[in-house]
């Protein structure tokens, strides 16, 4: 879920729809306003931003106060009385809530037995009740009231309140889901990222978890739940606007398909030089030692960046010649694991707020292990519960489905795992100079990849109305397999598998007819001998092949119906390149079919519950 909240000299209507738009990538199934206009007036709505917009068209909004919020239902279904805000039993109080309260349904019965009744399914309208209960009953003040309510609470929140009583005050607080308060002239601002508030200020504070801010005419009070006063760190953001905007494109996700290039160079810049054969990682330094000595790294993560991890255990197992086990963070959390105290653990999360992947870095902090982050959003929970890490500097990715992020990903765990092996003097000074050249020349490269995009879409159009696609790789390639699968099924809704290409005899073969789509990514690399005679396979049982290939492949040419050429680079880094004309197809499909590639339907871009 996204919320936004207002308070200054301003008209908070506007502000908080254009910041509502922004965050829409969070969730968007239903979206709500709350304004102190004449009284505290609550406006939602079942579906995006946008609806709301046009059902209010002809209201006078005003107030220079305000909370807004776009939802990704967790508890009760997505329609106008379960979107947020929402209000208290005496309709004094509204709230906006991000997170999930895991004891609601025995305070709800609590409050129930006192005689309350409650509208909407969710936890939130829950929450907002139990502090007005509060309020009452010890006679405090509303931010003692949510403190106190606060620490009754078991889960993951990031609130927003206001009250009709208190006309000038907005309290927030947060566990677990993030919140960023922008500092303004006279104004403030509340969000769940700094993307609704760039355009006003680059002065932000990131609230911490168990802390509480009050702001009341214009003055802001940061506490923890103890009551106790903390000074906040005002934070200057780097971020530009053009970054969060969509530049021309029909879609982010094309646009920053696109940005690959620059973003991918982005995340190499100042830390490797080729000519001086140097890679650094200035974020790892203090921990080189650690990284060196590893005797096993974990690697955790969700989605693509659970993908991008499966990349890095090749190449870390291959070059730094530590063992290395990927996990989803949501299973890795709940299993019980063995750490050790050796254990390198590497969170990737591009948003750094996944909740089971923040989840699982506590657990096995609290075993002792060293955690370093591969996050894409500086200052988000995940990099600020780490040892140590690299961002991957992507720039902002608004699309729900991820591309260059992962992409950034990849190359940052690349980079990492040839500063290990360098240190630990398992990779020999020839490879280890090609590997760095590599890096270098592959922006160029992504470029050139991209250049296949008239083809792609030829290719797209092909096989839009197909049902099933089988997506197939070996080595390297296989997570990116994985990848393109999810990819396609994410944003077209078409049934989609990675696997790796020889494990294809064990199943998925049965799935082959002329009507299947089968994709192979088969690069000149080891085992392209092996990937050749599984396409063949795939042709003996009139499976329709699209393969990516390397640039001047002839073999192939003669054995698939399509083929798009990437261009040659060290095999350990072709994810970076194969994956291009990948999100590009999954892209077309979904356009084509009219999906919301933006915004595809079920899913969040950040998952901040559990
Ligand atoms: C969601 C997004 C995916 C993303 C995954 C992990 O499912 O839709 O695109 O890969 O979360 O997110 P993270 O921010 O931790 O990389």
């Amino acid at each position: 879920c996204g919320i936004v909240a207002y308070t200054g000299q301003k008209d908070a209507y506007p502000i908080i729809i254009k910041g509502l738009k922004r965050l829409e990538y969070r969730g968007y199934d239903s979206t709500g306003v709350a304004l102190l206009n004449g009284g505290l007036n609550v406006y939602k709505k079942k579906g995006k931003v946008s609806e709301l917009e046009s059902h209010l068209q002809h209201e006078h909004l005003s107030g220079n106060i305000g909370i807004g919020h776009t939802r990704w239902a967790t508890h009760g279904e997505p329609n106008d009385v379960n979107a947020h805000p929402h209000y208290s039993a005496s309709k004094n109080l509204a709230i906006i809530h991000n997170g999930i309260i895991e004891n609601y349904s025995v305070i709800k019965q609590d409050l129930i037995n006192k005689g309350h009744i409650f509208l909407s399914e969710t936890d939130s309208e829950v929450l907002i009740h139990f502090i007005e209960d509060i309020q009452k009953k010890a006679q405090c003040s509303l931010e003692e009231a949510v403190r106190l309510a606060l620490q009754e609470v078991v889960g993951a929140y990031a609130i927003v309140i206001m009250s009709r009583d208190s006309p000038r005050k907005l309290i927030a607080a947060r566990k677990g889901s993030p919140l960023v308060i922008g500092v303004g002239k006279d104004e403030y601002f509340l969000a769940s990222d700094a993307t609704p508030i760039i355009e006003y200020t680059n002065e932000v504070i990131y609230l911490d978890d168990h802390q509480i801010a009050v702001i009341s005419d214009n003055q802001l009070d940061i506490k923890n739940l103890e009551d106790i006063h903390i000074i906040p760190y005002v934070h200057k953001l780097e971020l530009e606007l053009e970054s969060i905007e969509k530049g021309g494109f029909e879609h982010f996700m094309l646009k920053e398909i696109f940005e690959q290039p620059k973003s991918v160079k982005d995340s190499m810049r100042g830390r490797i030089s080729a000519e001086k054969g140097q890679i650094m990682l200035g974020g790892l330094r203090e921990y080189l030692d650690k990284l060196t000595q590893a005797q096993r790294i974990i690697i955790l993560g969700c989605g693509t960046s659970w993908h991008a991890g499966l990349v890095a255990e090749y190449i870390f197992e291959e070059y730094a010649r530590i063992p290395v086990e990927v996990e989803y963070a949501s299973e890795f959390r709940y299993r019980n694991p063995v750490i050790n105290p050796e254990d390198i653990v590497i969170a990737i999360s591009q948003s750094g707020e996944t909740a089971d992947t923040l989840a699982a870095i506590e657990l096995a902090k609290s075993k002792g292990a060293v955690i370093f982050g591969v996050c894409n959003v500086v200052g988000a929970s995940i990099p600020r519960a780490t040892h140590a890490g690299a961002y991957t500097h992507a720039g902002p990715e608004i699309g729900v489905a991820s591309t260059k992020a992962f992409t950034a990903q990849v190359t940052v765990l690349s980079m990492m795992a040839i500063v290990a092996a360098k240190s630990r003097g398992t990779i020999s000074d020839k490879v280890y100079r090609e590997l760095l050249t590599a890096f270098e020349d592959i922006p160029v490269k992504i470029q050139q990849a991209l250049n296949s995009n008239a083809q792609i879409k030829y290719i797209a159009d092909i096989f839009k109305d197909a049902r099933n696609f089988l997506y197939l790789g070996r080595g390297y390639n296989f997570p990116v397999a994985l990848e393109g699968a999810l990819k396609l099924k994410e944003i077209s809704y078409i049934h989609a598998e990675g696997y790796p290409a020889a494990e294809m005899k064990h199943g998925p073969i049965a799935l082959i007819d002329e009507e299947m789509p089968v994709v192979f990514i088969a690069t000149k690399d080891s085992s392209y001998e092996k990937i050749v005679s599984n396409i063949q396979e795939v042709r003996a049982r009139k499976g329709r092949v699209i393969a990516v290939v390397t640039e001047g492949d002839q073999l192939i040419k003669q054995m698939a119906e399509f083929v798009i050429e990437i261009p040659a680079t060290h095999e350990a880094l072709t994810p970076i390149l194969a994956v291009i004309p990948l999100q590009l197809l999954s892209y077309y499909i979904a356009v084509m079919r009219g999906c919301n590639v933006d915004q595809p339907r079920n899913l969040a871009k950040s998952v901040t519950v559990e």
